[in-house]
């Protein structure tokens, strides 16, 4: 069963929605129409421009998902939202050839996993028993398949791909939408430094995202990298590690 979602009847909470991905997918969700975006930052000073924008619709939210207080409390005051894209997230570099290599690993798993595990599971019960609804995430092509020069970052985007899974699996019966998206690089802050190879824009993506979540898509390459990866894991996902272990 497919499950659609309509724009133009959701309420989203939007994680890490101050800039970059998170920013882009939220003004997105707000010119199709949406109700309501819950717009979750750190600091919620940093999404003044767009409140000023978009006025009511835009709801700024204090959301640090590494901090279960933050969490319970954004849950708490968003019990009428129907739809949660967990896109916050960080990038510490370090692989076997480094040091901080743990560290690294830790840090990329405190944010990108058990902040999306915290997240989605205080925010779950707000949509239990309503239709149209969806828990989009975002893990990354790097998800798929491993970059050497960032080990440890993509050991958190595959344990998000999983997650991605288990919970599908989990709400298979029920109405919500489980929906993975594995972005490759993208014109962001966090992309600032990698060299030679071609980012995507946030906007374009952030098109696609929502396009794919109107059509009930599950697992969602948003963009011309992510679009070849795809083809690419579908048939031959060996390929997938030899193409990334040649960027180094
Ligand atoms: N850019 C890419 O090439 C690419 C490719 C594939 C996947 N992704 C994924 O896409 C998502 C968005 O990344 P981006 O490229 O937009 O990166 P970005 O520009 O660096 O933005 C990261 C966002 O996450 C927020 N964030 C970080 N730690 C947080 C925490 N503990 N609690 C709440 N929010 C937190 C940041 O908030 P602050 O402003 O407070 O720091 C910011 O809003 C991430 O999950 C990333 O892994 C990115």
């Amino acid at each position: 069963m497919k499950k659609e979602i309509s724009i133009k009847d959701s309420i989203a909470i939007v994680s890490g929605a101050n800039r970059g991905i998170g920013k882009a997918i939220t003004e997105e969700l707000l010119s199709r129409g949406i109700k309501k975006v819950y717009a979750g930052a750190r600091k919620t000073e940093s999404l003044a421009a767009l409140q000023e924008k978009y006025g009511d619709r835009l709801v700024p939210l204090q959301l640090d998902v590494t901090n279960q207080t933050s969490v319970d409390n954004a849950a708490k005051v968003t019990v009428d939202a129907t739809m949660l894209i967990n896109n916050a997230g960080t990038m510490a570099h370090g692989g076997f050839n480094s040091e901080n290599m743990l560290e690294s690993i830790n840090q990329n798993m405190e944010v990108n996993v058990l902040g999306v595990a915290r997240l989605t599971q205080a925010f779950l019960p707000n949509i239990q028993n309503k239709s149209n609804t969806a828990v989009a995430t975002v893990s990354s092509v790097v998800g798929l398949g491993s970059m050497p020069m960032m080990n440890g970052y993509c050991i958190s985007k595959a344990a998000v791909h999983s997650m991605i899974q288990g919970l599908r699996g989990e709400l298979q019966e029920s109405n919500v939408l489980v929906a993975g998206i594995y972005p490759g690089p993208i014109d962001t802050d966090m992309a600032k430094g990698f060299e030679g190879i071609e980012l995507d824009k946030p906007e374009a993506l952030a098109k696609n995202v929502v396009t794919a979540l109107e059509r009930g898509e599950e697992d969602i390459f948003p963009d011309v990298m992510s679009a070849q990866v795809k083809q690419a894991y579908g048939t031959t996902p060996k390929e997938v590690e030899k193409m990334f272990s040649a960027w180094k």
